[in-house]
């Protein structure tokens, strides 16, 4: 028996490439480990957003590389994700222990890589595809994270091009998988006992866009998904502001399964900002779209992303991000402060960078306005019932709690003795803090 370690950076995405990625490896005897102490494969799924991402990843191999150096000459590195993607053989003369470079285009590739890398070669497999084939043809099994949350991705890459992005550089020209593929796996997971899907993509509502032989988009997906049997749910992110289109608020509203969340990202509450960003819309047109999802769908959860920082940003344009959230009532938003990176537009505009300390000081600002509005969001579940799929069991402090998430993602903890994990409960909600509510069972 051999063992693999996998220590997965980054995104909802990277997660599920190493879910696709550990499938592979145990078709060729390989078993999961979770100490890499054990592992005689150790890789990295590499996330490339920030600086930090990156660092993070070589200090990981770094540790590795001593092992191999020192008293373990036998294990075999590898160095995937969107690093990879990224830097291809570069990663070789930064970490010359590594054995293999895989990049998020040739995933599938995994088996090959594994008999060269036996043989002793070294291997770099970074080509970009882009082709639709690359993505869908598989023939081994997800082992997805035991759960009750099943990811599926339903693109890759992205168009957009957002001037401090890497993605579009790590994950290539958007490509929609076919629908027949997402519902064999969708099948797959529910037949396996998971009971939600959450359909992954930069860009979830520009699905099918690029489909030349039918007209299929998110909405046809959502409703087909709707029609499988048994009770489960069904989110989808991140959405692209112009793209949510009013069939989408209409489809998602009207089927059961799908949650009232959205995941719209603003990045900036400034016109002037969103501009130089490449963002599509101005701070107006996302008011309009986020005022149209409240309207239509009711207790709707509405979360973002914000850069604090980003080039130019100044205190003024800084202070409409903050009256952003307080106007657009977004339920909760993950913020970082800008961070360059290689290739990308606005990591040139060297001239206009914000100094560290006023970009940390905005993520401080930022964060401290966040928590506020998540509080006065969860109030108003207060006294409320509410659905809650249980996802974990644990005891606390000496009392025993199940720990879930509402149809609109709101994670309640419900004091109970029995292990509830897979179910779906009515709570009354009792108690409304920063990051969570308490409830009480109402019924089994
Ligand atoms: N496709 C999604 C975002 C994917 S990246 C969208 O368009 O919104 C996830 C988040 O990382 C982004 O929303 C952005 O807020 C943040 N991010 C991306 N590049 C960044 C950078 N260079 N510095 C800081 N944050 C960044
Ligand atoms: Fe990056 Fe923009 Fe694409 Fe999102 S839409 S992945 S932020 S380039
Ligand atoms: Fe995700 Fe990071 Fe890649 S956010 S797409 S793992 S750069």
């Amino acid at each position: 028996m051999k063992y693999v370690y996998i220590d997965t950076m980054g995104c909802q995405m990277n997660k599920s490439d190493t879910e696709r990625m550990l499938g592979m490896l145990l078709n060729f005897g390989y078993e999961e480990t979770k100490s890499p102490q054990k592992a005689d494969l150790l890789i990295v799924n590499t996330c490339s957003i920030r600086q930090l991402s990156e660092d993070k990843a070589f200090s990981a191999v770094g540790t590795w590389g001593k092992w191999k150096k020192e008293y373990k000459k036998n294990i075999k590195i590898g160095f995937c994700g969107c690093v990879a993607q990224q830097k291809a053989e570069e990663i070789f003369k930064r970490a010359p222990y590594v054995d293999f470079v895989l990049g998020t285009h040739k995933i599938y590739s995994l088996p090959e890589i594994l008999e060269r890398i036996n043989n002793g070669e070294k291997v770099c497999e970074c080509t970009e595809t882009n082709k639709t084939e690359d993505i869908t043809a598989k023939n081994y099994k997800i082992n997805r994270v035991k759960g009750v949350n099943a990811w599926i991705p339903i693109s890759e890459g992205c168009n957009n091009f957002c001037t401090y992005c890497i993605v579009p550089y790590t994950r290539g020209r958007e490509r929609s998988r076919l629908p027949e593929i997402i519902i064999h796996e969708a099948k797959e997971a529910l037949s396996s006992g998971y009971k939600e899907i959450t359909l992954l993509g930069q860009n979830v509502d520009s699905y099918g866009k690029d489909f030349k032989d039918r007209n299929y988009r998110l909405a046809d997906l959502l409703k087909e998904l709707n029609g499988l049997s048994g009770k489960f749910r069904i989110r989808f992110v991140t959405s692209y502001p112009t793209d949510i289109t009013d069939d989408l608020i209409k489809t998602a509203l009207e089927l059961d399964k799908v949650c009232e969340y959205f995941h719209i990202p603003m990045q900036s509450g400034n016109s002037e900002v969103l501009k130089a960003m490449n963002r599509r819309y101005d701070r107006e047109t996302y008011s309009k779209i986020i005022n149209k999802v409240r309207s239509m769908i009711p207790d709707v959860t509405i979360t973002s992303d914000f850069i604090a920082g980003f080039p130019g940003e100044t205190e003024e344009q800084f202070v409409d991000t903050l009256t952003a959230i307080d106007e657009f009532e977004l339920d909760y938003c993950n913020v970082a402060a800008y961070s360059p990176r290689e290739k990308t537009v606005a990591a040139k505009w060297t001239d206009k960078f914000v100094p560290e300390n006023i970009k940390n000081e905005r993520f401080q600002r930022l964060n401290k306005k966040i928590q506020e509005n998540c509080l006065k969001s969860n109030k108003k579940y207060l006294n409320r019932e509410m659905e809650v799929l249980i996802e974990s069991f644990y005891e606390h402090k000496g009392k025993k709690i199940n720990s879930g998430k509402t149809r609109n993602f709101k994670t309640v903890h419900i004091p109970c003795h029995e292990d509830l994990t897979g179910k779906f409960v009515n709570v009354k909600i009792t108690d409304a803090k920063t990051w969570y509510l308490k409830g009480e069972l109402k019924e089994k």
